[in-house]
């Protein structure tokens, strides 16, 4: 069952009907504002950081859920609604909601009122501007009381949830006009404030909750609202709101517009007040409003916005013979790497904006999915990120956005960490020839008095794996890798302790992880990335340096095929005690998909069929319409000896869910391998805009991608099995959208940027005659044509580059040239 539709034209995905299985939501800002906003205007704003700077409320794991918003409600001679149904909820004789690129559009029609509401970020600035349009359809005339409405957050999300003693007697607004100022601890010590404002007049306002809400009312039937009037509040202490009051009286056919600005602002010490010494300095806030307070100004703003992301998304275009790969591929897995790459795992209606920093193995994958669009802040954001590694080649395992620092309290010894920077510095280059990164220098620990060249962070990254091998000469798993529940060294059996930071005693004594547990993952992940370090030390004429490191890379390849084949895949892991896990001699989860994908596509095995053998296990064992498990049987029951993975119920994360994030390793392999039929059925399976039908069993929204869906082993435990399977979780935030970026466009349509130029060497479903695209790359225009005629999956016979035949699949680069007309005719 569908929710709405995608308008590709508009590049929007359309809801129509308030009432979708999960909050759908959307993003608005790029740079330092911030906000989250659901199909019904939930959501909440912040600055920067979701933690540090929260500037509305929000409240999670509510009933009902998705409370807390910027809600416009009307009462309309006693009629009371909004345009986007929720809070007051109120049946609507009209609702849509437009998600576009950085804006959402959501419009409600009741008794021949229409209102329409564009919400928006402008670039560059920092506030959330809402323009609404009134018009009364109906053929008498219309007078009816209009709210707007804002809960402030005090700052600190994290306090604002939990210090309600101080808290509640900290709020504190001025009103000036038509703008209400949340000023909580600006006279004392903070130099930044809030406001809400309107480009009109009002009849009266609220700026305490209470007063507005009813102590045992709720946001769905505000005293204030129901009586028609606002008590014209002030607040002092407990929780501070904004919320406009404002009397319309329409004519027939007749239109008001108002715009309204949700702002924040930062002042310089000395300029914070008045000359009274306490009145705060409005004059940023005035030039803000002013900037966006006409709708002719609002329009600019908007035009603005479509420019940056229109500019953003034509640096790869297609048209394939699947209208879903175009939507995916030109809209929306580009628009939420962005995001991803914007927000890391902090902000969504699955991560709460107080918990993790930026992870180091997150953020770095991240890179891949986006850095063809924003190139310089992917350089940027891998130096922050190198910066936090130790000399050793180890890192901290997450770092905070606001300090830059790596996080003590989480550690690191995750064990795949160091890989992830290899293939995020290759990505860059290939993306942009831009050798120079190499020579940057970088900190440890963010320690510039020890900095070393990113090359040398490269190598010590490389040799953190080579020097930290176990019994069979594999990478050691420490805390963890790849999978965080993988947690070889824990052996917990007492509630809340981490599984990823809590040091076994056993294992105290030698640097807190065994030294016997060893990940098959790492060990591939290391034959995968490996040969990245090797290209770039031969690119620099460093040969001896490329020899040596290639020597790891096979003895590697060897351990795996001595100690890590199980005889019809990789295995998974050696535990703490040496024993097997992901092999059929376990008693449950005796396959893992993680060592697999890596594994195929550095050739692991493959003059033994390896790479061949592991495809058809991993399709007979892993495989089910709504994607690949992550590991079959599921456990039922809790292995002390594995730590988090079998604590979920079966089905669920980690234990045999579908992680959609290395879904696209085994899309990647398929595709590598030459299976283009295969690799498809793995993309389509999972990709958003095919899960769009089913929107009513896979809940979360059908334009972006969600960290993980129900397994097909959902519910066993509760002797449901298939209950909940295909059913979505943690949309938005999730490496997911990077790798499945690369999987479509770099290995099955095969547009792969390498260290000498583009590549291109699709493997593609038999069916398709083709496609075409547009790439942008290295400062010129690559029109790319791919002719099908003998209906293979993959194969090169033959490419031209205006209209010179050249071998391989590397289109050459000619110094000086902006435009490649390229045809690639595949046999
Ligand atoms: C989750 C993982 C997550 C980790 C972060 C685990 O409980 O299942 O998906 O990455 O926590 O620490
Ligand atoms: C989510 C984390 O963000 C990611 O880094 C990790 O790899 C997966 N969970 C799997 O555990």
């Amino acid at each position: 069952m569908k929710f709405g539709y995608f308008d590709d034209a508009n590049k929007e995905y359309v809801i129509t009907t308030p009432k979708t299985p999960y909050p759908w939501i959307n993003y608005l800002g790029t740079q330092g504002f911030f906000s989250l906003i659901s199909n019904t205007a939930g959501g909440y704003s912040f600055y920067k950081d979701a933690r540090l700077r929260r500037i509305t409320r929000y409240r999670y794991n509510n009933v009902p859920i998705d409370m807390g918003g910027r809600y416009f409600y009307i009462n309309d001679n006693g009629t009371v609604w909004n345009p986007g149904w929720s809070p007051v909820k109120t049946e609507l004789d009209k609702y849509e909601c437009r998600h576009g690129m950085g804006y959402t559009k959501i419009s409600g029609k009741k008794n021949d009122l229409s209102v329409n509401v564009t919400f928006f970020v402008p670039q560059d600035y920092d506030g959330e501007v809402q323009q609404v349009v009134l018009t009364n359809e109906g053929s008498a005339d219309k007078s009816f009381a209009l709210f707007s409405f804002a809960e402030w957050c005090l700052w600190d999300a994290q306090d604002d949830s939990n210090n309600f003693q101080r808290n509640f007697s900290t709020g504190r607004v001025e009103i000036d006009g038509s703008v209400i100022y949340h000023k909580t601890e600006y006279r004392d010590r903070r130099n930044h404030y809030a406001f809400y404002s309107v480009n009109d007049s009002i009849d009266g306002y609220d700026t305490d909750r209470d007063s507005f809400i009813g102590l045992y009312n709720g946001f769905n039937n505000p005293e204030a609202v129901l009586a028609g009037k606002a008590t014209n509040s002030f607040a002092d202490g407990w929780a501070p709101i904004a919320s406009h009051y404002k009397k319309i009286t329409l004519k027939p056919g007749e239109s008001k517009t108002l715009v309204f600005v949700l702002g924040y602002v930062e002042m310089p010490q000395a300029e914070k007040f008045e000359a009274d010494g306490k009145t705060i300095n409005k004059v940023k806030a005035k030039a803000m409003i002013e900037k966006y307070n006409t709708p002719e100004k609002f329009e600019a703003g908007m035009k603005e916005l479509k420019a940056y992301w229109n500019r953003l998304l034509s640096i790869l275009s297609v048209s394939t013979p699947d209208e879903k790969v175009d939507r995916m591929v030109n809209i929306w897995n580009q628009y939420q790497c962005m995001v991803t790459f914007n927000l890391s795992r902090s902000a969504s209606y699955f991560e709460s904006g107080i918990g993790r920093g930026m992870g180091f193995r997150d953020s770095n994958q991240d890179v891949l999915g986006f850095v063809h669009q924003i190139p310089d802040r992917a350089k940027e954001r891998i130096i922050d990120i190198a910066s936090t590694q130790f000399p050793d080649g180890g890192c901290y395992h997450q770092y905070q956005p606001l300090t830059k620092k790596g996080n003590a309290d989480i550690g690191g010894d995750f064990s795949d960490d160091p890989l992830w920077l290899i293939l995020s510095v290759s990505s860059y280059i290939k993306e942009t020839g831009d050798w120079s990164i190499l020579d940057e220098m970088v900190p440890y620990d963010n320690d510039m008095s020890i900095a070393q060249t990113m090359l040398e962070h490269l190598k010590v990254s490389f040799y953190h794996i080579v020097n930290n091998l176990g019994p069979h000469g594999l990478p050691l798993a420490m805390r963890a890798d790849w999978n965080d529940c993988i947690n070889l060294s824990c052996f917990s059996d007492t509630p809340g302790e981490s599984f990823q930071t809590y040091t076994n005693p056993k294992f105290a004594a030698e640097g807190g992880y065994s030294k016997v547990a060893e990940s098959v993952m790492v060990a591939t992940l290391f034959t995968y990335s490996g040969p990245n370090y090797v290209e770039i030390l031969k690119h620099l004429g460093k040969d001896d340096e490329a020899a040596k490191a290639q020597a790891e890379i096979d003895k590697m390849k060897k351990n795996i095929m001595e100690s890590a084949w199980d005889g019809d895949w990789f295995l998974r892991a050696y535990d703490a005690n040496g024993e097997k896990m992901g092999s059929k001699e376990c008693e449950e989860g005796q396959i893992f998909i993680e060592p697999q994908g890596f594994a195929i596509m550095s050739d692991v095995g493959k003059e033994q069929g390896a790479d061949l053998k592991t495809l058809a296990a991993i399709d007979e064992r892993l495989n089910t319409k709504y994607g690949l498990v992550l590991n079959n049987p599921a456990f039922s029951k809790y292995y002390i000896q594995y730590g988090e993975i079998s604590t979920y119920p079966g089905g669920y994360k980690e234990n045999a869910g579908i992680f959609t994030h290395n879904n696209a390793w085994i899309i990647c392999a398929a595709a590598y391998a030459g299976q283009g039929d295969q690799a498809f059925k793995y993309y389509s399976e999972i990709a958003p805009a095919f899960t769009e039908e089913t929107s009513d069993i896979h809940k979360t929204e059908p334009y972006v991608y969600g960290q993980m869906i129900g397994g097909k082993d959902a519910g066993s435990d509760i002797g449901q099995t298939g209950k909940n399977f295909g059913q979505g979780k943690n949309s938005w935030l999730t490496g997911t959208a990077a790798w499945n970026m690369v999987a479509i466009s770099q290995y099955i349509l095969g547009i792969q940027p390498d260290f000498d130029g583009l590549s291109i060497n699709p493997s593609i479903p038999h069916e398709w005659d083709g496609f075409t695209a547009i790439r942008r790359y290295r400062g010129a225009t690559y029109n790319i044509t791919v002719k099908n005629p003998n209906h293979v999956c993959k194969g090169v016979v033959s490419m031209e580059v205006n209209g010179t035949s050249v071998n391989g699949c590397i289109v050459p680069v000619v110094e000086g040239q902006k435009e490649y007309n390229v045809v690639v005719t595949m046999g």
